[in-house]
């Protein structure tokens, strides 16, 4: 008749043991902890000694990780390396189908234990299947009298809670990978609006892709030259010195890469023929994922990344779709940056044409209307009738060459004062307010905060032209009684405050061929300064014009 109360109990103890592991296990979001709790709950359910859970690799024949329970570390320590998946254990990979043998040694399909593992014999093996794909096999042995048909129907149950909690855990997982990749694309996005240094850009892109996909270093490399490409960015273990270097763009993996324009990963490095297996040994590294940078159809770059960190070397495809992010952003950073250098270029040559054309008009309006007054008394020398008509012909005639003269010599200074370039930017400004007070009776007064040393060079010609310009202003436009310039150095700026007490005017109404604010405007901005301008009328203008200084 039906056993005691006591069978009752113990099949009680390990239903609620199996429970007990399946609220557990729900709980657990990490998956190595969700694996370790199987394992130890399908000991405890079944009263094996020692249980193991492997999980199978991407090819579907091999283990990657094993977790047992029952060995201690010592023990672990003394087997050596973790089993790959032969023997018995290769059964269950390729026949997902419980197994359980009462003496693991005699079945003729084993291959027998390592050196030093304990001697097992009774086995129940159990896969653990995900829609129907097996992620891996429970594995239990050494349980005193042998396994049973209710132990293998529990741990079956259990594999069943397994597979649950393993999906969790690995969607937990990569949603906070997802949410990791998010922050760092939208860290990168916004370094992207506001950092202007490419170099800083790439190396932020390099090491939160580094951190992504757990590379062991990550290099961004940039064309150089004709055939070669250059490390710009390189970043993680092995990586120092590296930023510089420059390699043959036709006999690299890399460069093959940038020429194909599309992604590849290489999981032997010795083994692919493109690799120059020279750098490889340099860099030490076994396996590679080149992820080019396109914009608009053409790679301007390469995204290099070596050795993924953990039991398995390779990358896989999530990786290379997030290096594809990634290199998304580094290639808009390249391409910006490109941009930039190639608009500052064309603001510079439209800045001297502007300035050009402005010569060129007061060439023609004052020394070419000279040259003509003087064509003119040439003519009045020639017709003269007496000696005394001559010489006073002469004597105005004298009179016009000495202004043009000086008018040439002006504009040789506006051109480029030597004073500038000798002595710097204050001295150049006080020959320049000297010459001012000569030719008109506006006062005016200049003061600098700027201390001894030199400006950067492009600092002082700007200020120079721009207070230049600002001084020709006042006596073209202001009708002002004086004018006083401040120069300060602070905080990593260089600011020159221009005021006059004339009448102002109507920044609005500013006649359509007037260059010379434009032109201002056009340098500050160059230097990524600033420049304000008030002129309420009637009550004077103050320029205010602000430069960084690095
Ligand atoms: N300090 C000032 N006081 C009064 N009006 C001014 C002053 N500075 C500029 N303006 C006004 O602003 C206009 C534009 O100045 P801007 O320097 O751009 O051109 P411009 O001096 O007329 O010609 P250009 O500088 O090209 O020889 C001037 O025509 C003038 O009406
Ligand atoms: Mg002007």
């Amino acid at each position: 008749m039906a056993p005691t109360g006591e069978v009752d109990k113990a099949a009680i103890d390990r239903l609620r043991a199996l429970v007990d592991a399946g609220i557990a296990l729900t709980s657990e979001l990490s998956l190595d902890s969700v694996l370790q709790r199987i394992v130890e709950a399908a000991a405890t359910i079944t009263g094996a000694k020692y249980a193991a859970l492997g999980v199978i690799d991407r090819s579907g024949q091999r283990l990657e990780r094993f977790v047992t329970t029952g060995l201690s570390s010592d023990e672990h320590a003394r087997i050596g390396e973790l089993p790959r998946g032969r023997g018995i254990l290769g059964v269950l990979i390729n026949d997902a189908r419980p197994l359980r043998l009462e003496e693991l040694g005699r079945d003729p399909r084993a291959v027998g234990f390592p050196p030093n593992h304990p001697p097992m014999s009774s086995f129940l093996g159990v896969p653990i299947l995900l829609r129907g794909v097996a992620y891996g096999n429970l594995y239990l042995t050494e349980k005193p009298g042998g396994f049973t048909d209710e132990d293998e129907e529990l741990v079956m149950l259990l594999a069943a809670q397994a597979a649950v909690a393993v999906e969790n855990a690995r969607l937990y997982e990569s949603a906070t990978r997802w949410s990791r990749q998010l922050e760092s694309l939208n860290e990168i996005g916004m370094a992207l609006i506001g950092e202007l240094e490419l170099d800083r850009l790439l190396e932020l892109v390099a090491s939160s892709l580094r951190e992504l996909i757990r590379a062991r270093m990550v290099l961004i490399v940039l064309p150089s030259g004709e055939d070669a490409l250059r490390v710009e960015a390189a970043v993680g273990q092995g990586s120092d010195g590296l930023h510089g270097w420059t390699f043959s763009r036709s006999a690299s993996k890399a460069g093959r890469v940038f020429s194909r324009g599309r992604s590849e990963r290489v999981d032997e490095l010795l083994e692919d023929p493109e690799v120059d297996h020279e750098s490889a040994r340099r860099f030490a590294a076994r396996t590679g994922l080149y992820v080019p940078l396109i914009v608009r159809d053409r790679a301007t770059g390469v995204i290099v990344a070596h050795d993924k960190q953990g039991p398995d070397n390779r990358f896989g495809d999530d990786d290379v779709r997030v290096s594809e992010q990634f290199a998304a952003r580094a290639a808009t950073a390249v391409d910006l940056s490109e941009r930039v250098a190639r608009d500052a270029l064309r603001r510079v040559l439209s800045g001297q044409e502007l300035e050009r054309r402005r010569l060129a008009r007061e060439l023609h309006d004052e020394t070419g209307q000279a040259l003509t007054s003087i064509l003119l008394g040439l003519k009045n020398v020639e017709d003269a009738k007496d000696a005394s008509n001559v010489r006073e012909a002469a004597a105005s005639l004298r009179q016009l060459v000495v202004a043009t003269l000086q008018d040439v010599r002006r504009l040789a200074v506006e051109l480029r004062p030597k004073a500038l370039d000798d002595f710097g930017l204050v001295p150049a400004l006080e020959r320049l307010v000297e010459t001012f007070r000569e030719h008109t009776s506006i006062e005016v007064q200049l003061e600098s905060q700027l201390g001894d040393g030199r400006l950067p060079e492009e600092v002082e010609t700007t200020l120079y032209r721009l207070i230049q310009e600002a001084l020709t202003n006042v006596v073209k436009h202001a009708q002002a009684h004086t004018v006083s310039i401040i120069l300060v150095r602070r905080d990593g700026n260089v600011s020159a405050l221009i005021e006059d007490d004339g009448r102002g005017f109507d920044p609005e109404a500013i006649r359509d061929d007037a260059l010379g604010l434009v032109g201002m405007r056009e340098r500050v901005g160059l230097l990524g300064g600033r420049l304000t301008i008030e002129a309420p009328t009637g009550a004077g203008t103050t320029l205010a014009v602000e430069v960084p200084v690095r």
